[in-house]
This record gives structure tokens, sequence and C-alpha cells, in this order.
């Protein structure tokens, strides 16, 4: 992690719908930043029943709430040293886990969770978060400090595609940069009777990035608790969502990991 201050990156995966796999692919963009060499921070902000730290086999001893007591009270006390770490080989990340009961999402304000990213950007290269499905105040909050943005859909069913094509329009009312919403299939040949070219239509827009479906490695890699990204595991799914890190950080697919980054973000974003 860098000591002087830089300005990292926000990725938030939305989407208007729960099951799209914004769980799974947050970890394994965290996961494959982080074998890159960035400094990443993933954020569960699926308040009550976030998933980050079952998908991931972690223990934490705080989470969310206390980073936000912290804020409250005023304190001056280093945020990072209280988050929990992922380790996998020699892959780290740090890891803001959802509050331990479902009850402390109650009492935690928007404002204070969006002053909480801000402190962790000065000291991350990137803050990956995790959200809910709906447009809530907090996630309005996020999107808005958000740097990219992940709409992730996939094609189901109708209603699916009902919310998905709200959600764009709504994201394409709130006047962000053209390139921070990025339209991202999920489970692209799931079974279906739906085409893909009709809902491109009802959209009126492409995907920016399609995701296979592959039940059986997201299976194994939530009962093993190793992201796709760094199993010896090779799948379809794991080479695509490089491919999305790969897009977002306008490197492509890196095979090996490099040396620790400058924060190049720092020149871009700020
Ligand atoms: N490309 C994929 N192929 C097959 N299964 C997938 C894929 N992506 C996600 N899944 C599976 O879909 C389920 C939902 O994924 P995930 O929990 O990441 O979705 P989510 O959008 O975070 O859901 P929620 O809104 O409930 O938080 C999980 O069981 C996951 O393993
Ligand atoms: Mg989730």
């Amino acid at each position: 992690m860098n000591d002087e201050q830089i300005n990292g990156a926000i990725i938030t995966f939305f989407s208007t719908s729960s099951a799209v796999g914004k769980t799974l692919i947050s970890i394994n963009m965290a996961s494959e930043l982080a074998r890159q060499g960035y400094s990443v921070c993933l954020a569960d902000f699926d308040l009550q029943f976030g998933d980050v730290k079952n998908y991931l086999h972690l223990q934490a001893e705080h989470s969310i709430t206390t980073l936000c007591d912290i804020i409250k009270t005023n304190g001056q006390h280093p945020l990072t040293p209280l988050l929990a770490t992922y380790s996998y080989g020699h892959v780290s990340f740090q890891v803001v886990p959802a509050p331990a009961k479902l009850e402390e999402a109650y009492n935690l304000e928007p404002e204070t969770i969006i002053e909480v990213v801000r402190r962790l950007r000065r000291q991350y290269d990137y803050i990956i978060v995790d959200t809910t499905s709906m447009f809530s105040v907090l996630n309005l909050a996020l999107l808005d400090i958000s740097t990219i943005v992940t709409f992730l859909g996939i094609v189901d069913f109708i209603p699916t595609i009902k919310n998905m094509k709200i959600g764009n329009d709504t994201l394409r009312t709130l006047n962000y940069d053209a390139n921070k919403i990025r339209l991202v299939l999920n489970r692209s040949d799931a079974k279906t009777r739906i085409n893909l070219q009709d809902v491109v239509r009802i959209l009126g827009e492409n995907f920016y990035h399609i995701l296979p479906n592959d039940f059986e490695s997201a299976r194994q890699s939530i009962a093993t608790g190793v992201p796709l990204v760094l199993s010896d595991h090779d799948s379809a799914l794991a080479r695509e969502l490089r491919n999305l890190v790969g897009r977002y950080t306008n490197k492509g697919y890196m095979e090996d990991t490099p040396t620790k980054s400058s924060s190049w973000l720092t020149k871009i974003f700020n």
C-alpha cells in the first residue's frame, strides 16, 4: 500500500435485479487488480445481506459499522488497520465487510459511508464497491463518487429486462460522463428464450462487455473461497473476467505479476 496520498479509482458494481453476479464479479475484479500489483480495497455495501465474507471464506473482526463509528466520533484513527485482509498465494487485498448483524445496517448513514470511501481512496489505487439492487440514497451517492459504474444485467426473465431498461435509462438521466457507465452482460449463454439482440434493441445500447455462463466454475469458486481469476482451474469465465479488468485498466490482460504500480491513476482521474 502507498503511504503517499493517492486518489484511487472507485469501481462500483450495480444492478436493478438481484443475483446477477455483482458480488462474484466485484470479488474477481479486486483479486485480478491485486494480482497485477495494485493496492485494492473491496467494500461490501450490501449492508443487510452482504456476501463478500462468505464468498471469500473470510473471518473479520470489524466491519463498515466500526469504520462509521470512527468517522462519527471524529476519530483520527487510521481506518486501514481495521480492514480485513484476503490473501491467496502472493495476492492480497483489503476488505470492508458488511455489518455482522443485519440490524446494524439501519444505523449507518449514507454520508458517513461515503466519507469512509473518501478516506480510503486516498490510500488505495482501487476501491471496488459491491452494492444492492436498488436506487437507494446510499447507492445514488456511491454512483456519484464512482469513477466507473459497472451496470450488470442478465437476460433471463422479462421482469429482469424491464428493470434493466429502467435502470439503464435512469443512469443516463444522471448525466454522468458517457464512459462512466459500463453496461455488462453476465451469464450470456444461459438457457433462455429471450433473444439477446431484442434486449440490445430495448436497451438502445450495446453491452460493453459480455461474461459467459459457467455455473460449475462459479459454484466451485464460492465453495473453495478462491476467486476464479486466482484459481488454477482455467475457465472461459475467468478469462473474460481478466479481460474485463484489462479493459478497465486500459492495459489488456497481463500475464505476469508486475512490480508494485506507481499511482498512475492519480494522474488520470484527478
Ligand atoms: N457468469 C456466471 N455463471 C454462472 N453462475 C454465475 C455467474 N455469475 C454469478 N453466478 C452465480 O450467480 C449467483 C449470484 O451471484 P452473486 O451473488 O454474485 O449475485 P449478486 O448480484 O451479488 O446477488 P445479490 O443481488 O443477491 O447480492 C451465485 O450463485 C453465483 O455463483
Ligand atoms: Mg451480492
